[in-house]
């Protein structure tokens, strides 16, 4: 019998330039509508994106980007099946969901789990790439560990919402990322649902879960915070249609998720540089 180690081989994506974990401590904080928009807004900024969804617990990114009823198409390659992802706003996509049947309420276990990520993050067509973002599945347990274990060279953004409660969850999923033996950079912090902005009062900014945890877990992480996202009724609305956040009107919603992707890129092109500087 083959060793766990053997089942979940390690994923080389060779052709892709950086790969960008979003994780979180614990579950309903925005990761996946974080990790979908950046994709788009990468996508709309010229570079060539991925987006993989490897959150076995709810795949919800073939909802967010209404693609429920797609599937990859595949080519042979030698004895292999290779999966090319799904287009769709110009970011190339794999979800573990494209692997699930339809209302499959099944919760994976071990080697299956194993398996099918295995499958996703090896048998994946991505080509080049600028920019992969990998929606994590939340907490900070064996699957996470292991799929942060077999993305070599990836970094870390952490998404958590403004209350102090919310810093020690954040804090576990540093920590898991920083542990020596995983060795994963955090590239910094994401603030979701940082204050209320009303529609009909555009100006007005209510801050109903507090304020300043993103920027105290960025602290105690030696990272920067590295935007701030206000939390839109137009959100739901759009996500409910299957319509993304850049076919909404608003301004500070395009703004955040904009001017985000612009500092990843600037802090990501200053490690590339560096790296260059070094060989
Ligand atoms: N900035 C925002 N403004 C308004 N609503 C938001 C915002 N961000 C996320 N939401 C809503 O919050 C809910 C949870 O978001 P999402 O599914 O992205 O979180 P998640 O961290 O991926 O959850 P899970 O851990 O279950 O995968 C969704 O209904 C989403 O539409
Ligand atoms: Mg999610």
């Amino acid at each position: 019998m083959s060793d766990k180690s053997d089942i979940f081989k390690e994923a080389e994506l060779k052709g892709v330039k950086n790969i960008i974990l979003i994780a979180s401590g614990k579950g309903g904080v925005g990761k996946s509508t974080v990790a979908s928009s950046l994709a788009i807004a990468f996508s709309r900024e010229g570079y060539k994106t991925g987006l993989l969804d490897a959150d076995l617990y709810g795949p919800s990114i073939p909802i967010l980007f209404d693609i429920e009823k797609e599937r990859p198409q595949v080519r042979k390659e030698e004895d292999k099946d290779i999966m090319i992802p799904v287009n769709k706003y110009g970011v190339k996509i794999m979800s573990i969901g494209f692997l699930m049947s339809h209302d499959d309420a099944v919760i994976w276990r071990g080697p299956m789990a194993s398996n099918a990520l295995n499958q996703l993050l090896t048998l994946t067509d991505w080509g080049e790439l600028d920019y992969l973002i990998v929606d994590m599945p939340p907490g900070t347990g064996d699957i996470n560990i292991t799929l942060a274990q077999k993305l070599k060279r990836a970094q870390a953004i952490i998404v958590i919402t403004p209350q102090k409660l919310a810093i020690s969850d954040g804090l576990k999923a540093a920590n898991m990322f920083l542990n020596k033996n995983l060795n994963i950079s955090m590239l910094g912090v994401a603030e979701n649902m940082s204050y209320f902005v009303p529609a009909k009062h555009p100006d007005e900014k209510y801050y109903v879960f507090g304020s300043g945890g993103g920027k105290q877990l960025a602290e105690r992480t030696h990272t920067e915070l590295l935007a701030q996202i206000p939390m839109i009724q137009d959100v739901c609305e759009l996500t409910d249609k299957g319509q993304n956040l850049f076919q909404s009107e608003n301004e500070l919603l395009i703004d955040a998720f904009q001017s985000f992707a612009t500092k990843i890129v600037e802090k990501t092109m200053k490690e590339e540089k560096g790296s260059m500087k070094n060989e």
